[in-house]
């Protein structure tokens, strides 16, 4: 039995069809992230789990119990969205405790549940403070502990690290990773962030238009994407020429020649771009207007290459 399963889940707005026949189940503990562009669906997905927005057609199943028709309140799901959403007239720990207080938990019992929470998310010192005082990956870790106070059966993530600046974003996504794993908390990520997605997930689902183009493993999807669509979104990916028709090659399983007459491909070097970890190289294919990327270890690359450069390209042998 799954912890939490969309069942055929469609809802349009007028003649906007926000998701249809959306289906997945997710294992107790397991954290699957909604990926997709902006519009296909995500936020319409984690809104009608949480009982914000109503299904046309299908069910929500939490264990094996239908819970469509129950109001927010008593679904039990925790939220975090991108905005921190703190009550910036509360303190830090009344912030963690609110949810108790609406449920009617005791004094000492929510200042001790707010505590816990704080410690776990590494904030115990300043329960004191007001939203104001935190900086913003200390608010959004607040939000994680305000949600996972009421013990929710699933924590629903809305792009919570899209306000962030890179360094924070990093942290606070391997804190929620961290959370899901030690409290075995059922988490549903939504992302835009290919990136994010393939760093965080159990499982990606893959979203276009309101319809699920694949759901697997990172590996999975990025080593054996099912469509066009999810080999364009997640991660880079060039379309190459080959007899009469196309292959699609990711960049590091290209390699640039310099001496092979007989490369497979052969362009001119339009971008050399310094990453740090490798080096992004964009080659322009002769007879061919798009110019193609592609990625080389740096210490793989010729130190004589440079920009305007003839040069052959190659699959790597597999
Ligand atoms: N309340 C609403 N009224 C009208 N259209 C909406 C509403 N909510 C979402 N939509 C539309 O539904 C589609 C999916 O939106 P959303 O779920 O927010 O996408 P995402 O979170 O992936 O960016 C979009 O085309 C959006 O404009
Ligand atoms: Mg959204």
């Amino acid at each position: 039995m799954s912890a939490l399963e969309f069942a055929n889940v469609s809802k349009s707005f007028g003649d906007v069809n926000a998701l249809i026949n959306f289906s997945i189940a997710l294992e107790q503990g397991e954290l699957v992230s909604l990926l997709g562009p902006s519009g296909c669906g995500k936020t319409t997905a984690l809104r009608i789990a949480a009982g914000f927005e109503t299904a046309d057609t299908g069910s929500i199943l939490l264990g094996s119990t239908n819970i469509i028709g129950l109001p927010a309140h008593e679904r039990r799901m925790g939220m975090v969205f991108q905005s921190y959403s703190l009550f910036p007239h509360l303190n830090i720990r009344d912030n963690v405790s609110f949810g108790l207080r609406v449920r009617g938990v005791r004094n000492e019992a929510r200042k001790k549940r707010a505590d816990e929470m704080l410690d776990l998310v590494r904030l115990s010192d300043l329960g004191h403070r007001m939203p104001h005082q935190i900086s913003g990956g200390q608010q959004q870790r607040v939000a994680l502990a305000r949600a996972l106070a009421a013990e929710p059966h699933v924590l629903l993530l809305d792009e919570p690290l899209s306000a962030l600046d890179a360094k924070i974003r990093v942290e606070v996504r391997d804190e929620i990773r961290r959370l899901n794993r030690d409290l075995g908390v059922t988490t549903m990520f939504v992302t835009h962030d290919q990136d994010e997605a393939m760093s965080i997930s159990d499982r990606i689902c893959v979203m276009n238009s309101g319809v699920i183009e694949q759901v697997g493993s990172p590996r999975d999807v990025y080593d054996n994407p099912a469509s066009s669509f999810v080999a364009h979104f997640v991660g880079s990916i060039n379309s190459l020429p080959k007899g009469n028709t196309q292959t699609l090659i990711r960049p590091e399983n290209l390699v640039l020649t310099t001496h092979d007459q007989n490369a497979q491909w052969r362009g001119a070097i339009t971008d050399i771009t310094f990453v740090g970890a490798f080096t992004k190289i964009s080659v322009r294919l002769e007879n061919d207007d798009a110019p193609i990327s592609v990625l080389a270890i740096s210490t793989q690359i010729d130190h004589n290459i440079a920009i305007g450069l003839n040069i052959g390209i190659n699959e790597a042998a597999q």
